[in-house]
């Protein structure tokens, strides 16, 4: 197809440049940047939107640059790199105003705190995939733009070092002991996925391989990564025989089952000094340094004071509860996985915190915990998955009659719709959001929210004392 012009307007979600073509109807630009009047190539035209790529500008952006990777255009895991780091904070920026824009949600976006150890080696958690390419190679590697064929990235540089050692390692064995690629279809071949966690702190690796099934060679990978990564703490195994592109399973308890290939079955990480331990499927901030940014300016604006009662909802493994720790009168957690519950528990023993955590969906621990907080008006943080909060959290959250509400999101849509919905029942948004640069070369961005809970009585109680004692 021909060259054809266009002047994109805005970014969109997915960090591609889009314009209005001559249909009216959106054109995705790969590698475009708002604002630039440049050459494009048309690669597919569908029914809501065109699919196209950048070609070239006799006047480029101000905010272009060479992006500084040979995968960038097939990994697409970096759609911003070809920006600068103004261009990226301003496509963030304007990102976010968007999502309030689409729910006409006035809304005034303040600081935005950049990523400490700058834009690359960030990343310390990395998932890859496997498969045969067309001419019958086998590759370990991201899932690449668009077709989603797996692209080998050795020379990952937003991944931090330790990883890219790990992913050359077991790039080299996963070929070397012939383990093929699971076929959900057919039930041949092995191996579906690779989960790659390292600590900033100690630079420990973790790596949970996800297979259709268990075989020898599995243990075998785990034996030559010790050998070749010194840092290697441990290598769990997944089982996950269902269809689909989800990496991990749960079984009916909601429990994501992993069993020992080798090693321990948790890495450590410390932020603000507070420590963490990590295990096989739990969910923890991509980027550390970051992540203590935003988990200081998380407590700076909760404000928690020992008559305070702090609920934290989604709470991972103890993410922001135990950075409030013993500042609170009682602090309680709430999360879904079993394993990150429980070692939760185990970071708040070792870190003295007052933190208690309980296991269950958000949805249906809110009312009973609801019964323990009566009478108390208690501070709420929420960190929800890309989702936002589920049906009927909202409510469940304004029966607590929170004075205050931070809300940390990693998707800007989600946060707006679930802010508007706030402000129906009465809360009221409490000074800027700020934005934390968690992801560089991406579009993506945690956004921290703060909502004043509707006016009313002063609850006057006290924090419930702990239920659960550890021993
Ligand atoms: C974005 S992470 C936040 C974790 C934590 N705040 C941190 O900073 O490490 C979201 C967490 O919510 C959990 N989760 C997702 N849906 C849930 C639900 N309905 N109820 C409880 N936890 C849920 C996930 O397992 C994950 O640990």
């Amino acid at each position: 197809m021909p060259d054809h012009r266009l002047t994109p307007t805005h970014w969109n979600p997915r960090g591609e440049a889009e314009g209005v073509g001559p249909r009216g109807l959106p054109v995705r630009v790969w590698g475009g940047i708002p604002g630039e009047d440049g050459s494009i190539k048309i690669l597919h035209v569908g029914e809501s939107s065109t699919a196209a790529k950048w070609r070239g500008a006799s006047e480029p952006s101000a905010w272009r640059r060479e992006p500084a990777c040979d995968k960038w255009s097939l990994c697409g895991g970096c759609p911003l790199m070809h920006v600068t780091a103004g261009g990226q904070e301003q496509a963030r920026r304007d990102i976010v105003a968007r999502a309030f824009a689409a729910e006409s949600l006035p809304v005034e976006i303040g600081a935005f705190h950049a990523s400490p150890g700058g834009e690359s080696n960030y990343r310390h958690v990395v998932k890859l995939g496997i498969e045969f390419s067309d001419a019958g190679r086998l590759r370990v590697g991201a899932w690449g733009r668009g077709d989603r064929h797996i692209v080998p990235i050795p020379h990952c540089n937003v991944a931090a070092p330790v990883l890219r050692k790990t992913i050359a390692s077991l790039a080299h064995w996963v070929l070397t002991l012939e383990i093929w690629p699971w076929n959900p279809d057919t039930g041949q071949g092995t191996l579906r996925a690779i989960v790659l966690r390292a600590s900033k702190t100690t630079g420990e690796v973790l790596v949970t391989l996800v297979a259709g099934k268990h075989t020898k060679a599995l243990s075998e990978l785990a034996e030559h990564l010790h050998d070749d990564v010194a840092e290697l703490a441990g290598v769990w195994f997944h089982l996950n025989e269902e269809p689909g592109n989800a990496i991990f399973t749960r079984d009916g308890e909601g429990v994501i089952g992993v069993s020992p290939l080798s090693g321990r079955d948790h890495i450590e990480e410390r932020l603000n000094g507070v420590l963490y331990r990590i295990g096989p499927g739990d969910f923890f901030q991509t980027n550390p340094g970051l992540a203590e940014v935003l988990f200081r300016r998380v407590v700076e604006r909760l404000a928690p004071g020992p008559d305070d009662a702090v609920v934290d909802l989604y709470s991972g493994v103890g993410g922001i509860a135990l950075q409030v720790g013993s500042k609170a009168g009682f602090v309680v957690g709430v999360e879904e996985v079993e394993g990150a519950v429980n070692r939760a528990k185990e970071a708040s023993r070792l870190n003295k915190s007052n933190a208690e955590f309980q296991l269950g969906r958000v949805a249906d621990v809110l009312p009973e915990l609801g019964k323990r907080l009566a009478r108390t008006r208690p501070l709420v943080t929420v960190n929800p998955a890309r989702r936002g909060l589920e049906p009927g959290v909202v409510e469940a959250i304004a029966a607590l009659s929170p004075s205050r509400l931070l809300y940390v999101s990693c998707n800007p849509r989600a946060l707006a719709r679930d802010l508007a919905h706030f402000q129906t029942l009465g809360f009221r948004m409490d000074g800027p959001v700020e934005l934390f640069d968690m992801f560089p070369h991406t579009p993506h961005v945690e956004v921290l929210a703060a909502l004043q809970g509707p006016a009313g009585e002063s609850g006057g109680g006290r924090p419930p004392r702990r239920k659960v004692i550890r021993g």
